[in-house]
């Protein structure tokens, strides 16, 4: 029964998978050069994983958001409302595990995590799948971080930013084998 019920669950899963990801609650965040959806996330242009990190490790008082390549143990996933995004995450000092909240972003400013409640924000998902600020779909920008990390930005303006897309989606790409 029990069996049943897990490969039941398999199965929808994997049908669910290759669906287009509209109506998300839960999703990951992933960096691609292009602008429209693809029902498998690995084959968006360009694609990259997303995982917060803390660029003070020691007291997480923020998290931000990150680009890893193939061999993540797992991703961060992701919810959306009133414009802030938040995910759950180990706290200060690595205790416990908190809501962290998306802060509102202005030009040249990092997509950022506080542990505490935040104003509405300005994030939307344009078309089920793509991610707008201040409902402008271009400016997401992949920026060098301070200890060589390509750090999301919004409108990042140091020489070392490049132009991105950020897809809400599914499934993580190229899943680990
Ligand atoms: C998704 O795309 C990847 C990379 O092209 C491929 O290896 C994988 O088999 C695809 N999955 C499906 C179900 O088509
Ligand atoms: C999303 O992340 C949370 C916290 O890590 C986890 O409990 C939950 O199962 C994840 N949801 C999905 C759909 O992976
Ligand atoms: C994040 O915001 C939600 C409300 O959107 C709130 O319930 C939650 O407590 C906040 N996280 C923290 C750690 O305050
Ligand atoms: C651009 O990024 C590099 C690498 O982190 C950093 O040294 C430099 O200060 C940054 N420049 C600006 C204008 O933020």
């Amino acid at each position: 029964m029990r069996l049943a019920t897990l490969s039941l669950l398999s199965i929808l899963g994997t049908s669910l998978a290759y669906t287009l990801p509209t109506d998300l609650t839960q999703f990951y965040l992933v960096t691609t050069s292009q602008s429209t959806p693809s029902t498998n996330s690995s084959q968006l242009q360009g694609v990259s994983a997303t995982a917060i990190f803390a660029e003070d490790p020691v007291l997480q008082s923020y998290l931000l958001l990150r680009l890893i390549g193939p061999g993540y143990a797992s991703l961060p996933n992701f919810t959306l409302v009133d414009g802030t995004l938040s995910t759950i995450a180990a706290g200060p000092h690595g205790q416990g595990s908190y809501k962290y909240n998306s802060t509102v972003l202005s030009s040249n400013s990092p997509l950022k995590f506080l542990p505490s409640v935040q104003p509405a924000g300005n994030i939307a998902l344009d078309g089920g799948y793509l991610l707008t600020v201040g409902g402008e779909k271009e400016g997401w920008t992949i920026c060098e971080g301070a200890l060589g990390q390509r750090v999301l930005y919004w409108k990042g303006a140091n020489g070392t930013c490049a132009k991105t897309y950020l897809h809400a989606v599914r499934e993580v790409p190229y899943r680990k084998p």
